[in-house]
């Protein structure tokens, strides 16, 4: 199978360089256009403030940033990692164009006709893909991976959901500042300091999960009926969101059930062989002091793309559970998070 020629959108932001490292060795997708705002008509190697390992890829330093319009792009289809409110209007003139977007952006993610997904736990979403083509007469369509804290968060729910009758779930997030995109605060407000408050996340925390955990009914997504309170907080780590949750269920929680449920899920990503899939979107941790941030958020067959959950144990009473979660926020929370979406795309014949 020759690769699927792709275009990066914001490919010299957090995000868009974290896309490029992650397809250099990619066996499906090839980088063949990169895109940003005002680095557009520099060579990609001059631009990036690159911030990862191994260096910009060779074959791509001498790449000249094209403008993000569709005609300055020759692509299958297109990674966006552009700011919220220039994907608002970038994205559907790309759809518009006959593109397949694959976002990280939330300017559509909550759209009834547009999926969001993450891989492991609702594929069968893409299906709304055919009523966003149909409402829209678009050739080509978004489709969405949840936020950072999101995408941790729903991964290390559902193999509960598979188990118990979820009632309410209080979440509190502590992340890591590459949440904020590149160059993000400044140092002087997060060095030895946590901040409460992060703009937007905890109402995206608390619709996103629900329309990730819903159930496809008649071509819209039913949101999962139960509610969800989350408190976030930037912290002073450079990668990686770890969540202390605490569920509340209808039924009586049996601890064991719940470990052997984190243990054995593997969601149907893998089953399909997406590559970036982790054998184990789930590992569970037994030691009474993990995971932490710097020692975990790079777990997994495919580092950084698997969500590790620990400290498991009782909340109030026999119907509520304490737990904590935590995952790479730019691996499995952005990057990752979009490439196994358009792996799982192009493995339903969507690309
Ligand atoms: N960071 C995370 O952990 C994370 C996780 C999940 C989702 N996200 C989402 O992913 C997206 C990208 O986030 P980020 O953290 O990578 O942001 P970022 O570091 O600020 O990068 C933004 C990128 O967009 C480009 N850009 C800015 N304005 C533009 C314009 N008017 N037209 C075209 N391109 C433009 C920038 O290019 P220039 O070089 O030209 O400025 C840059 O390449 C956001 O929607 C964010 O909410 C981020």
């Amino acid at each position: 199978m020759s690769k699927k020629k792709v275009a990066v959108l914001g490919a010299t932001g957090a995000v868009g360089q974290r896309i490029v490292h992650m397809l250099r060795n990619h066996p499906w997708f090839g980088v063949a256009s990169l895109t940003a705002g005002r680095s557009a008509g520099k060579r990609y190697g001059d631009a990036v403030k690159w911030l990862l390992p191994d260096g910009v890829p060779e074959n791509l330093k001498d790449l000249v940033i094209n403008p993000s319009t569709p005609d300055a792009v020759d692509a299958d289809f297109v990674f966006s990692a552009l700011p919220s409110n220039v994907a608002q209007e970038i994205e559907p003139a790309f759809a518009e164009a006959g593109f397949p977007v694959v976002s990280n952006a939330s300017a559509y993610r909550m759209e009834p006709d547009v999926p969001l997904i993450v891989p492991e736990v609702n594929p069968d979403h893409v299906k709304l893909i055919d009523t966003q083509k149909a409402n829209r007469g678009w050739d080509g369509f978004i489709a969405t991976d949840p936020n950072c804290s999101t995408i941790n968060f729903v991964l290390a729910l559902k193999p509960l959901q598979d188990i118990m009758t979820i009632s309410r779930v209080f979440v509190t997030t502590m992340q890591a500042i590459s949440g904020a995109g590149y160059p993000g605060l400044p140092s002087l407000d997060i060095l030895g300091n946590v901040v409460p408050y992060i703009g937007g996340e905890e109402e995206k925390m608390q619709t996103e999960t629900c329309k990730v955990l819903g159930v496809l009914e008649g071509g819209l997504v039913k949101d999962a009926s139960f509610k969800v309170a989350a408190s976030c907080n930037r912290v002073p780590v450079v990668d990686g969101h770890l969540e202390a949750i605490y569920l509340e269920s209808s039924e009586k929680i049996n601890l064991d059930d719940v470990e052997a449920a984190f243990r054995g899920f593997k969601g149907k990503a893998h089953e399909l062989g997406l590559p970036t899939s982790p054998e184990k979107p789930v590992i569970l941790r037994e030691e009474e002091d993990r995971p932490q941030t710097r020692l975990d958020r790079l777990a997994g067959s495919v580092p950084g793309m698997s969500v590790s959950v620990g400290r498991v144990r009782r909340g109030l009473d026999e119907h509520s559970l304490r737990f904590v979660a935590l995952g790479h926020n730019t691996i499995r929370g952005a990057a990752g998070g979009a490439i196994t979406l358009a792996e799982l795309l192009a493995a339903e014949g969507y690309l």
